[in-house]
This record gives C-alpha cells, sequence and structure tokens, in this order.
C-alpha cells in the first residue's frame, strides 16, 4: 500500500486533517480509500467517477448488479443525486447522521456514476455518524460510494486490521480510526410515497423507525422488492456455524449470548449482561476471532447462542443466519 496512516490510529484533530488530506488526494484520482465509518469500515470512492467506482467492485470480486451506498454530507448534499419525497425528509431528520440508509429514486440529471446504482432506477443514500468520514466527504465535496469493506461474501470489517487482512494491497490507503462503535450495517429501507419497507435490518432497530413514521415497516417479502445484495450466503467464515446452541459440544468454539456462555479457552460472549448494543459491536470481531481459533486447532463448527430478535437483535440474527447458510 503506497498511502496508510502506518498501522497507527488516527486520533487527534491534527492528525485526522492529515489523514483526511491525504485521503481527498487518492479519491479525486480515483482511488479506493478504506474509511472508518459508525457501523463497519468503507471502501470508499468518488462516486461520480466511473473507472473508480468500478474499481471497487473488482477489489471486493462483487458481483456488478449488487448496487452500492453513496455516503453523504448531508440532506443538502444528497438532493443533488436523488429525489426526497416528504417521507423520505422525515426518516433523515429523525436518524441522520446514522446508521439509515434510504433508497430513493435517483435523479435523472443525477451525475453519479451508473454503477453505483446498477441499472436500478434507485440510490441508497446514507449520512454516516462518524467523524473521519464526515470530515472526509466534505473535503472532496462529493458523494462516497462505499460498500464494506472486505472481500464480497466475507465478514465485515469492525478494525482497520480487518481490511489488511482482507483486502490490503488492493486499497490505496486505510485510515485507521479505531474499532467501529456499532458494529452492524446500517438499516436500508426503501421510500415509495408513504411506505418504507425494509431491505435489510441494521444499526437503527425497526421499531425505532416505526416509531417515527407512525406505522410498521412492510417487509421486502411482501413488497418483492430485495436488496440485491442480500444473497443467502454472506458473512461467511470459513468454520460451519451452528446456531441456537444451548451450549458448546466436542469440537466447536462457542460464540456465548447472556448466560448462555461456552466453556473453556474457545468460547467468546457477545455480552455477558444481554446487552443488544454491545453484541452488535462485538459480532464481527468475535466472529473473525472464533473462526481464526477454529481453524488454528483443527475444530471444524462455530456454535452460536440465540440471540433476542427484538431492537438490534434482528440485524445480528440476520448476520448470523447468512453466515451460517449453506454456500
Ligand atoms: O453501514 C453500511 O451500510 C456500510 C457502511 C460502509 O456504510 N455499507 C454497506 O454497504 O454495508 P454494502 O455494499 O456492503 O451493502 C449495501 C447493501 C447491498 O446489499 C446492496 O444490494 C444494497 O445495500 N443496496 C444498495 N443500493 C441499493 C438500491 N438502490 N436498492 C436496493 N438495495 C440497494
Ligand atoms: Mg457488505
Amino acid at each position: 500500500m503506497s498511502n496508510d496512516t502506518n498501522g497507527s490510529q488516527v486520533k487527534t484533530p491534527m492528525a485526522i486533517n492529515d489523514a483526511v488530506d491525504q485521503a481527498k488526494d487518492v479519491i479525486l484520482s480515483g482511488g479506493l480509500v478504506a474509511m472508518p465509518t459508525e457501523t463497519v469500515y468503507g471502501l470508499a470512492a468518488d462516486a461520480t467517477n466511473d473507472s473508480a467506482v468500478a474499481r471497487i467492485f473488482e477489489a471486493k470480486g462483487r458481483p456488478q448488479f449488487n448496487p452500492l451506498i453513496i455516503h453523504v454530507s448531508g440532506a443538502e448534499m444528497a438532493k443533488a443525486y436523488v429525489e426526497f419525497s416528504p417521507m423520505a425528509e422525515k426518516l433523515e431528520q429523525a436518524f441522520w447522521p446514522g446508521p439509515l440508509t434510504l433508497v430513493l429514486p435517483r435523479r435523472e440529471d443525477s451525475p453519479l456514476s451508473l454503477l453505483v446504482s446498477a441499472g436500478l432506477d434507485t440510490v441508497g443514500v446514507r449520512m454516516p455518524d462518524h467523524l473521519i468520514a464526515q470530515t472526509l466527504i466534505k473535503a472532496v465535496e462529493r458523494p462516497l460510494a462505499a460498500p464494506s469493506a472486505n472481500q464480497s461474501g466475507g465478514i465485515s470489517p469492525t478494525r482497520a486490521e480487518d481490511v489488511r487482512q482482507s483486502l490490503d494491497e488492493r486499497v490505496d490507503m486505510i485510515i485507521d480510526g479505531g474499532q467501529c462503535t456499532i458494529g452492524v450495517e446500517s438499516t436500508i429501507v426503501k421510500v415509495e410515497d408513504d411506505n418504507v419497507t425494509l431491505l435489510r435490518p441494521g444499526g437503527v432497530p425497526r421499531e425505532d423507525i416505526g416509531c417515527i413514521i407512525g406505522k410498521q415497516l412492510l417487509n421486502a417479502g411482501d413488497a418483492k422488492i430485495e436488496a440485491p445484495g442480500m444473497m443467502t450466503s454472506h458473512y461467511a467464515p470459513d468454520a460451519v456455524m451452528r446456531l441456537n446452541a444451548n451450549s458448546q459440544e466436542e469440537g466447536e468454539v462457542f460464540l456465548g449470548y447472556g448466560k448462555v456462555s461456552g466453556s473453556g479457552e474457545f468460547a467468546l460472549n457477545l455480552s455477558q449482561t444481554g446487552d443488544l448494543r454491545e453484541a452488535a459491536a462485538n459480532l464481527f470481531s468475535h466472529l473473525r476471532a472464533l473462526d481464526r481459533m477454529a481453524a488454528a486447532h483443527g475444530l471444524k463448527t462455530i456454535a452460536a447462542a440465540r440471540v433476542p430478535m427484538e431492537g438490534l437483535g434482528e440485524a445480528i440474527n440476520d448476520r448470523l443466519k447468512r453466515a451460517a447458510a449453506p454456500r
């Protein structure tokens, strides 16, 4: 990698400005920057530059039919690229900056690369709640297309180290912003007139959105639309997964939750106190760590305890189910 924050975490205002200055040059010359967000690390490129966006797909090994989310500095920037209905305004005012992606109609005059929306007439937009990501977007003055910074189908990265392991020399620069606080990707909703359809559960719980819009969200299955990237198998560790496990069996490493813990050294717990936020923040890094443990000790299975379905539990269960799906 030519440009890097040298494996050290960027924390002080001066270090952030230096890293953002470098990253801005990389982005404006069509390069790829792995940037921290509050959810997971994103692999960012100038969303208006076709060849830069094409490089994202290439670096991740991502199928071209799977559209990308664009990251903006706020609604004002977003409005140059997508159409905002009153319902979209309401959601943006309640949840931005933060882990909510709005899928909205693409403006006809939108200067976004067509690759971003992969042939759809909509675009996913979000405003990340992270100082480094926001500073970078403001510096380049254009939206950044950014999927999670992992190989397509793999476990999403929540630390700079994870990006290094998964993409390393395919990225021009990695900004190390430490561990992501939320740890699961954004919630994605499609907004059509007054209808809000949940395409992917994520960092904003379904219940919180329901409270703001005063009604239930539609489900992707009912509305017959889906996020094209929601393939059944995703977030896949090398080991096989066993879900809803009550205890750790011979030959397994164990992902515990609350009082259901494994025994011995090959066990981690998402949150001993049963705190779903803590569990979400730990999910991907624990899966990675257990996968490494399993490989190192010839164990074939990651058994995972049951996680309740409420709040962030819906996103956690979605990721566990996809990690366990046949490949
Ligand atoms: O938290 C996040 O959302 C992270 C950070 C980096 O912002 N990004 C992320 O991107 O998770 P990615 O590419 O790994 O997942 C984006 C998902 C894919 O499943 C894609 O199919 C869906 O969003 N998507 C993007 N644009 C869409 C659109 N116009 N319509 C429906 N689904 C869309
Ligand atoms: Mg992803």
